[in-house]
């Protein structure tokens, strides 16, 4: 069949046949436990799914404005001033089918074909693919073995094509939190060479060590580069409803809202309402979350320790663990495949987050499932 250039030079999922090994095991009654998420595994809080069935009922089920509704761009506002310090004005601000959707229309609105993206491994593994799309070329720099982008290569990479550098922080997949220093540090470089600030801010809340650090708080002329990426997904345990939104400079708000009325009309009115009602919700729920994840984290980073094929690393955010491993000279694909084969534990190779030698573990399970998981792994191994 006919396909588009720019389609074939996207990869597909990486973790595909992973996935179908994981489908294979569960279709022959065998148990798998799944550390591939990359979802927190509670249910959406109740206020806010109320807010979603109140909106149905009161049919407020139509088109909105492609860039959102008012109330919601209103409250995305004072969270952005409350929690962030960043004094966005309503028309610097819009909404999206899901951060996912926000990058995605930033790309279409800023590149042009050949245009170079920065990003720094490993990195969450669409945003070299959404680059492609838009007819861009991604620009991966490597990271020791902490996983902190370091300044002086971030310069080097720097040419005339480069559009933008992409900040993950906390990071999926390494759950490394960047120190605040170095965040300011690229923004200056950013500013000095009118490079776009992509910050992606979607993990801020998911936090055990520092503080979320927004680059467009540093000064007027940090705000006019950087596009403040973030949304519900993660923070309030909604990836269904598909809600982001970000917060940039008027004129690339305003030509990504053009190319969402033109794609997609704009994201669901119920889920709107409903991640309304999870900005003005208060942070209890957050906090009981977060504060399940913390457990978590300090019983996976004890069992990683104990093994000595992981070389683990603190983690500082997110709920990922993203250990380097040494067994057999195995690389991570096969590594993986091996857990899953002799452990039935599905993880996910570091391969296609852009660094080898390691594998990516989620704790968005239950710690049940954590001990049964670790159980098989050390018996494996
Ligand atoms: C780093 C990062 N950015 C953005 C997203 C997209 O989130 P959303 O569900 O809001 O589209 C994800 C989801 O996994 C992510 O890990």
């Amino acid at each position: 069949m006919y396909l588009s250039e720019r389609v074939k030079k996207v990869s597909p999922s990486a973790t595909l046949s992973l996935n179908a090994r994981v489908k294979e095991l569960l279709r022959k009654g065998e148990e798998v436990v799944n550390l591939t998420t990359g979802e927190p595994d509670f249910p959406t809080p109740e206020t806010i799914k109320q807010a979603g069935i109140k909106a149905i009922q009161e049919n407020f089920t139509g088109y909105t404005p492609p860039p959102g509704i008012p109330e919601l761009r209103e409250a995305v506002r004072e969270k952005f001033l409350k929690e962030n310090g960043l004094n966005y004005a309503v028309e610097e601000i819009m909404v999206t089918c899901g951060a996912k959707d926000a990058l995605f229309l930033l790309f279409q609105s800023i590149l042009n074909t050949g245009d170079e993206v920065i990003i720094f491994s490993p990195y969450w593994v669409s945003y070299p693919e959404q680059v492609k799309l838009a007819g861009g070329n991604p620009v991966i720099i490597p990271t020791g073995t902490e996983h902190i982008p370091e300044l002086d290569q971030f310069k080097k990479y720097i040419t005339p094509r480069t559009r933008a550098v992409i900040l993950n922080s906390p990071c999926n997949p390494s759950g490394k939190v960047f120190p605040p220093e170095l965040i300011e540090k690229i923004t200056e470089v950013c500013i000095e060479k009118d490079i776009y600030l992509v910050s992606d801010e979607i993990y801020e809340e998911i936090i055990f060590k520092g503080k979320p650090f927004s680059p467009a708080a540093l000064s007027p002329a940090a705000k006019k580069i950087t596009l403040t990426i973030n949304g519900v997904s993660k923070t309030y345990a909604m990836t269904g409803w598909r809600i982001g939104y970000v917060g940039g400079h008027k004129e690339v708000i305003q030509a990504m809202s053009k190319v969402q009325s033109q794609s997609v009309s704009c994201a669901s009115s119920i889920s709107q309402r409903a991640a309304l009602a999870a900005l003005k919700s208060g942070k209890e729920e957050i906090s009981r979350m977060v504060a399940i994840f913390q457990e978590r984290k300090e019983f996976v980073e004890n069992r990683l320790d104990k093994l000595s094929v992981f070389t683990p690393s603190p983690i500082e955010g997110t709920f990922y663990a993203f250990p380097r491993i040494n067994y057999q000279g195995m690389s991570s694909e096969e590594f993986s495949f091996y857990l899953l084969d002799k452990a039935k534990v599905a993880v996910v190779p570091g391969k296609p987050f852009g660094k080898e030698g390691y594998i990516r573990l989620s704790f968005a399970t239950s710690l049940d499932n954590l001990q049964k998981a670790f159980l098989r792994i050390e018996k494996v191994l």
